[in-house]
């Protein structure tokens, strides 16, 4: 997790772009280290620049694709119970207003419905999302400020994964802080337990949060519905997978021949994961000019050796809860679909 912009807390601003030359840096310093272990890995967030980012979105629409759908039915669904129960009173504080926190919101598209119920229960809410794509953000602010009067919206630009964030708690309110589409899913469990417990150091007993889970196979939700969403018929997975190799042409100048590597996705049941590789098809050698992190490099590819680009963990309730009771939060309310496609989980930071 080593993409570490520097905070922009622009409030009532669009954010404040994260200096070019910082995420050209983290990005070798990245493809360094991932390249040269001996079972080669990209990290996924290298997956989103502009045209990673358009791909996602992309991949939400896809008809395999049932994570996004499901959230947002649930939230449609639940939003008014979701705020309602996020905003129960406690001994400390009778009428709790609640200020919205979003890690890694992205362009927000599923956070409106929930912003909506907000405004709803308590005629305004501030709304500060997090993400490291400046672009994304800006789409955001510009959505919810357009549709949803009564939202104070305060970007930063930030890897929430490896800083503290500014909270700017405002003064007698209770943060519920959003993880939702299951972003939580790219972390080992370790790494996971440690973003949540990164979160809970910033916030107060009492605080919510309301973390999206995909879940695992059940009698309801076979391998085949996973890995299909992972390997869409329309190849927009593929793409955004060999993306990544475009990604490092163009901003470390490196020679990739992103047809010379094939999407791979495949479901690892001993640790409930779907893995993302890039197989190369063929002996194969790449290289990379000195740059900022260091020397000129040059890696070779045996034919049909694999560069590691994405794990998504699937969870059951029960690692859910245990996954938030390691990191101070306990779990409260979940809502799933019928088909027990994904859940949408409530806890309270103890
Ligand atoms: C954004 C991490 C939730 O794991 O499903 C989609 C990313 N990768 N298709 C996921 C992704 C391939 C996505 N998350």
């Amino acid at each position: 997790m080593p993409f570490t912009p520097a905070v922009s807390d622009a409030p009532e601003a669009t954010p404040q772009a994260v200096l070019t030359s910082d995420v050209v840096e983290a990005v070798a310093s990245e493809v360094r280290v991932g390249l040269t272990a001996t079972a080669k890995t990209l990290s996924p967030w290298l997956f989103y620049d502009e045209e990673g980012s358009r791909l996602f979105e992309q991949i939400t629409e896809l008809p395999e694709y049932y994570l996004t759908r499901t959230e947002r039915s649930l939230f449609t669904a639940h939003a008014d119970e979701i705020i309602a129960r996020a905003s129960e009173p406690s001994g400390r504080d009778p009428a709790p207003l609640l200020t919205l926190i979003e890690l890694g919101a992205g362009t927000a598209t599923k956070t409106g419905i929930l912003l909506a119920a907000a405004v709803r229960r308590q005629r305004t809410v501030v709304y500060q999302p997090v993400d490291v794509s400046v672009t994304a953000l800006e789409a955001a602010t510009e959505n919810i400020r357009a549709n949803i009067p009564g939202v104070t919206v305060r970007c930063q630009v930030a890897d929430y994964t490896s800083q503290p964030l500014p909270l700017n708690r405002l003064p007698n309110t209770r943060t519920l802080a959003l993880y939702i589409g299951s972003s939580i899913g790219n972390f080992s469990p370790e790494d996971a337990r440690g973003v949540l417990r990164n979160l809970r150091a910033q916030l107060l007993p009492g605080d919510r949060l309301l973390l999206g889970t995909d879940l695992g196979p059940s009698s309801l939700k076979s391998v085949a519905t996973i890995e299909a969403a992972y390997n869409d018929r329309a190849g927009v997975t593929a793409a955004f997978n060999r993306n990544v190799l475009f990604r490092l042409n163009r901003e470390l100048g490196s020679d990739f021949d992103p047809r010379a590597f094939t999407h791979l996705s495949l479901w690892n049941a001993a640790e409930s994961r779907i893995e993302m590789h890039l197989v190369s098809r063929r002996a194969q050698q790449v290289h990379i000019p000195a740059n900022s992190a260091g020397p000129a490099l040059s890696f070779n590819f045996a034919s049909c050796e694999t560069i590691h680009t994405e794990n998504s963990y699937k969870f059951t309730p029960a690692r859910v809860r245990q996954l938030l009771a390691s990191a101070g939060f306990e779990l409260t309310h979940t809502w799933q679909d019928e088909q027990r496609l994904f859940a949408v989980n409530l806890a309270t930071a103890i």
